[in-house]
């Protein structure tokens, strides 16, 4: 049944690749944009709202005349920030723009709201692979500490409002055009600038997901699904000795030099020694088992192959 459906977050890099898939399965798709001039126009919707999520009335306005029945948050604070930067922007659009939208989206009757979460944000801790019902690591230090409890909060808001249904989407690390891991984004540059090393044994597990599946995880949960998390991710989490000098040769950059991890301290940031060291990765067993989805890109290892055109999908 097509729905009014309304994203967040449209020219970003999730929302753009989101759009046309919506508009293709015959839904009215509105684009929330803080400036109309950033939309493609190449991309095609039916309406647009001009409003900040950090601005309450003015987003509660458009969403009012817009009367959508879902509502859909890919905002992010990445989009050309550094590392600490975008972390810190990000963080301040999941605390306060994520209730600022559950807000409105409840306030016009709105059925469902999805928003957009992190599986790199569990306690690394037991398993391998984590799976939902895994702790966020909200006691983690600096910045990164402050991020995982501005998800912590964004779920909150969006999944116990008892007025509407909500759906908590956690991403892996995302990939694909236009991200961080193609040519011009920041882990190409530290990869090809030999700036990403290997550390101590490499056995810090990351999951991926393809933009491609960010957004099709969201057509999947649309209307159906039952409300709560769920992981959206590729089937192979990966250590990072094996993810990152298969990207580096891809990529056509040097092979990644190796550190101790007494040096990886001293000369990295703990970010990235955590990623790198002892994140976890996580299982899409969830949406698979309830909904039947599957990854159109089940690995990383075709993902960045296409991504670098060597690899004919
Ligand atoms: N989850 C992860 O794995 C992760 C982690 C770190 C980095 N990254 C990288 O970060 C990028 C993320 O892609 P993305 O699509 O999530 O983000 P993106 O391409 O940067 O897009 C962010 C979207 O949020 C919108 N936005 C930002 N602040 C807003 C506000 N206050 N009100 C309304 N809209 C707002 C932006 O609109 P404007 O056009 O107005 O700016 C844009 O549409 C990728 O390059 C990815 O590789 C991802």
């Amino acid at each position: 049944m097509p729905l009014r459906v309304v994203v967040a977050g449209a020219t970003g890099v999730v929302g753009r690749t989101l759009l046309p898939l919506l508009r293709d399965r015959g839904h009215h798709v509105t684009a929330l944009v803080r400036h109309a001039d950033r939309l493609d126009g190449a991309v095609a919707v039916d309406d647009v709202a001009v409003a900040d999520v950090l601005d309450p009335p003015r987003l509660r306005r458009e969403l009012a005349r817009v009367e959508p029945e879902v509502v859909i948050d890919q905002t992010s604070g990445f989009g050309g920030a550094g590392q600490d930067e975008g972390l810190r922007r990000t963080a301040r659009l999941r605390e306060n723009g994520a209730r600022n939208l559950v807000d409105a989206a409840v306030a016009v009757g709105a059925r469902r709201i999805i928003g957009q979460s992190m599986t790199a944000a569990y306690r690394p801790h037991g398993h391998d692979v984590l799976d939902e019902d895994s702790p966020l690591w909200t006691e983690a230090p600096g910045c990164w500490g402050d991020a995982v409890r501005a998800l912590a909060a964004m779920e909150e808001a969006v999944l116990t409002r008892p007025d509407i249904e909500g759906v908590a989407l956690r991403y892996g690390a995302l990939y694909g055009p236009d991200t961080q891991f193609a040519p011009g984004g920041a882990i190409h540059a530290r990869v090809c600038g030999s700036e990403l090393p290997l550390v101590d044994d490499g056995v810090g597990l990351t999951s991926f997901t393809h933009v491609e599946d960010a957004a099709g995880a969201v057509l999947e949960l649309l209307a159906s699904g039952e409300p709560g998390t769920y992981n959206v991710v590729d089937n192979e989490p990966a250590e990072s000795a094996e993810w990152l000098p298969a990207y580096a040769r891809m990529a056509g950059g040097p092979a990644p030099v190796s550190l101790t991890m007494d040096q990886a301290r001293t000369q990295l940031d703990w970010l990235t020694v955590h990623q790198l060291t002892e994140q976890r990765g996580a299982t899409n067993f969830r949406l698979r088992e309830t909904l039947g989805w599957r990854p159109a890109w089940p690995s990383w290892r075709e993902g960045f192959a296409s991504l670098f055109g060597l690899w004919a999908a």
